[in-house]
């Protein structure tokens, strides 16, 4: 942890959760976080969905909810900023507290809800970046929507001609019925949907964006056979796995434990882990896998990467962990792969997988 962040996490943690993240955000819009230092290791570098990744650990969607800070988050460290989730209308979201750390099993519990300005304030901040790192643009859709699959295919009209990839997060857990997308038929009308639109929007000359879909860690086994082939069908670019979860795995110490909402952090780790391996196999390691929840070590980027991901997303481990975790991560990594010999990321991706 740098010296910077052992300062500053005493006076976060001694404010109520939702303050202290509305703080952080105050602060990187200043301009007074200093940058991380750039790393440019080859070992680190890959291509994956036909976009060039310097490294492998992004940050997951829900930091940035209206993507107000992609410059300053850009020159933290990480390899990808994803901002959202955006919903086409602006929405308050859950009442206040709908946030919780759990410190001491370094987790988080929220049920925010989408809280959200909205389209047309994220399409502004998207357009008035100025960094050229990638990012992503992760569509919700709106709790009084009468069409939620029409809120998607509003998202990606408006956003695709911003960013460099689209994440479809139907796997928030605290939108009541969102993640009944997941479904068979529900599934293939929302991705057939979006796949018509993109086709329409190159054919107006827009570049092809990559679309990735975000799901839950809470599925059935028929679920996952499900997503795996409509994924294959409608030529979906990735996949992120996973969003939070609403199970309670045993051992957890954190007095918040009883509050509603998705877990995240440690604690999600081997529930992540072995979703992301369930999809890999169900795809047979056609699509990139994007790995998320409970990533805090490079050890547990590495076993992530191993299992079958291309890429790696974390938000919880940034709070316990301080801003430059993504950099402390990436060298480390980098390290780690030299060690075990191997020369590149894409060289190490699904080898604890067999298919
Ligand atoms: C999230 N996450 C999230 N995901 C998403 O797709 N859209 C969102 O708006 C949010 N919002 C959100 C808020 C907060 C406070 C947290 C902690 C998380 C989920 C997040 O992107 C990620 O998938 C999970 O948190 C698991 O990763 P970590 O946090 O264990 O690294």
């Amino acid at each position: 942890m740098s010296l910077l962040y052992r300062l500053a996490k005493p006076l976060f943690f001694s404010l109520d959760a939702e303050n202290a993240h509305n703080l952080s955000i105050k602060i990187l819009k200043s301009g007074l976080v200093p940058g991380a230092p750039t790393l440019r290791d080859p070992i680190l570098r890959s291509k994956v969905f036909g976009l060039d990744f310097p490294t492998p650990i992004g940050l997951s969607a829900g930091y940035d909810k209206n993507a107000a800070v992609l410059d300053p988050l850009a020159r933290l460290g990480f390899g990808f900023v994803e901002a959202g989730s955006v919903t086409p209308q602006p929405q308050a979201g859950n009442p206040k507290p709908r946030i919780f750390r759990l410190e001491s099993d370094n987790a988080i519990i929220n049920r925010f809800g989408f809280n959200s300005q909205g389209l047309m304030v994220a399409a502004g901040n998207f357009a008035k970046r100025s960094s050229t790192g990638i990012v992503g643009a992760n569509l919700g859709a709106n709790k009084d929507s009468p069409d939620r699959i029409d809120d998607y295919v509003q998202g990606l009209q408006k956003l695709a001609p911003l960013v460099d990839y689209i994440t479809v997060n139907i796997s928030s857990p605290n939108t009541p019925g969102l993640r009944t997308l997941h479904g068979k038929q529900e599934l293939d009308d929302l991705l057939g949907r979006l796949h018509e639109t993109r086709a329409e929007m190159v054919s107006s000359d827009l570049r092809s964006i990559p679309i990735l879909l975000k799901i839950a860690p809470d599925l059935t086994d028929d679920d996952k056979s499900d997503i795996a082939a409509a994924s294959l069908e409608f030529s979906l670019d990735g996949l992120i796995i996973s969003n939070t979860t609403i199970s309670r795995p045993p051992g957890l110490q954190g007095k918040h434990l009883t509050e509603v909402g998705g877990l995240s952090g440690a604690p999600l780790k081997s529930l992540s882990l072995s979703v992301l391996k369930d999809m890999y196999k169900a795809t047979s390691g056609a699509i990139p896998l994007i790995g998320v929840g409970g990533i805090e070590t490079a050890d547990d980027a590495l076993a992530r990467l191993k299992a079958g991901a291309s890429l790696l997303q974390l938000y919880t481990a940034m709070v316990y962990r301080g801003p430059y975790i993504a950099h402390e991560i990436n060298q480390e990594l980098a390290a780690l792969l030299r060690k075990q010999n191997y020369s590149s990321i894409a060289d190490c991706i699904g080898v604890d997988t067999p298919l």
